[in-house]
């Protein structure tokens, strides 16, 4: 009875079925081009450090300085010892980088959602999600206990008729979407999901986890860039892509952060992250808001290489919305065969991304500001050089 056997069973499901996951051990920094353990060089397209920040030498300093002075752990929970100045300090700095009253820091994305969704949602109120929302907030939404009504993805007459045949049975109704959707590259049409929250009284949360820094002048995200800050009070941000830290946090009224703080159980029941890290993100923010160069030299990365892929007839990309560029295969074994080919051959790391984390197998390809012309234009070739493998996708068939 004690000797686990269904989990070898379940390991060899995954195993036949093409889904079972390996990690590659990274030997050097993050940034264009790493090292893997073995000594292989890849060509980085997988990460979300978008702006590159996550080797930058005045970060680094800014963690060892904070190191230095408050020490490797934070030593408690937040409600208890492990609030320092740089805590307080990072919060007032998060605030006023969103343009709202108040933030709090948790240790990660993940983190934020789970304990953000399930403070401020309660069983006797239903939330509309979009189908492609992020994994933390559907596990936020269930740990609220709320009711769960799925729209289809980024349509807005799907939301309303569920809102218009469910609202009157709840307490409260709550809008939540992703502002950028990272599987797909592509953005939820908040304007009208705005305006829509606005016609049937229902609170809204973004999530920005993907925006964050890469959209809006100073970087605060696409809530920023279309000026809808009215419409979306309460923002979640990640500070673990573009800041290239970790991290994440919330954003909002005054009230709406001090219940957060009072309820969410990710955030009271959890060691507050250490100083360090809260060092490096106050660096990296500073960066981020004063970088719109390198949110420029992104965006000129990313178009460089969707343009150049999109010459390639046999490949089946995303509309060009976000730097998260997406190349749609008709199988997991596909996706898997120009996954290997792309390692192996073309050193260029791009994993495939799979069911269940996705239903149709995709690679994602995410250039960095950091990354050069050339690094591009060599993934462009690669692409050219393996579309001999790719089937091109018969038409209609969905994103
Ligand atoms: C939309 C969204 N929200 C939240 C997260 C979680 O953030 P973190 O990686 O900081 O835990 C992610 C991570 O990819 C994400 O894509």
């Amino acid at each position: 009875m004690n000797d686990f056997n269904f989990v070898d069973e379940e390991l060899d499901l995954l195993s036949q079925n093409g889904l079972k996951r390996e990690l590659k051990t990274v030997i050097t920094a993050g940034g264009p081009w790493v090292e893997l353990s073995g000594g292989k060089r890849v060509l980085q397209f997988s990460s979300n450090n978008y702006l590159g920040l996550s080797n930058h030498p005045e970060v680094i300093n800014a963690c060892k300085a904070a190191v230095s002075k408050y020490g490797t752990g934070s030593t408690g929970s937040r409600l208890l010892s492990g609030t320092t100045e740089l805590h307080a300090s990072l919060e007032k700095a998060l605030a006023e980088f969103e343009n709202t009253e108040s933030s709090v820091f948790f240790s990660s994305g993940y983190a934020a959602n789970s304990g953000v969704l399930s403070a401020l949602i309660n069983k006797d109120d239903a939330v509309y999600s979009d189908e492609l929302n992020h994994a933390s907030i559907i596990d936020g939404i269930k740990l609220s206990g709320a009711q769960k009504f799925i729209y289809n993805h980024n349509n807005i007459s799907h939301l309303e008729s569920l809102l218009k045949e469910n609202k009157d049975n709840f307490k409260r109704n709550f809008i939540v979407t992703d502002t950028v959707f990272s599987m797909d590259g592509d953005i939820a049409p908040l304007e009208q999901i705005g305006i829509i929250a606005e016609k049937y009284n229902c609170f809204t949360i973004a999530d920005e986890a993907h925006a964050t820094g890469v959209f809006g002048k100073k970087g605060s995200g696409i809530v920023e860039e279309l000026n809808l800050g009215k419409s979306f009070p309460v923002k979640i941000g990640t500070c673990s892509k573009a800041f290239g830290v970790e991290g994440g946090f919330c954003a909002g009224p005054k009230s709406v952060i001090e219940l957060i703080k009072n309820k969410a159980r990710s955030f009271m029941f959890s060691t507050s992250p250490s100083p360090a890290i809260i060092g490096a993100i106050l660096k990296s923010l500073e960066l981020v808001i004063d970088g719109s160069w390198r949110r420029e030299k992104l965006w000129q990365n990313a178009k460089l290489l969707h343009s150049g892929l999109k010459k390639n007839f046999k490949l089946k990309l995303n509309d060009f919305k976000t730097p998260i560029i997406i190349i749609y295969f008709n199988s997991i074994e596909e996706a898997m065969n120009i996954d290997e080919k792309l390692f192996n051959e073309c050193h260029i790391w791009a994993p495939a991304i799979r069911p269940p984390t996705v239903k149709e197998s995709r690679i994602r390809l995410t250039p960095i500001a950091t990354h050069s012309q050339d690094d591009i234009e060599y993934v462009i070739k690669a692409f050219d050089y393996l579309s001999k493998d790719i089937k091109p996708q018969p038409l209609g068939v969905s994103n």
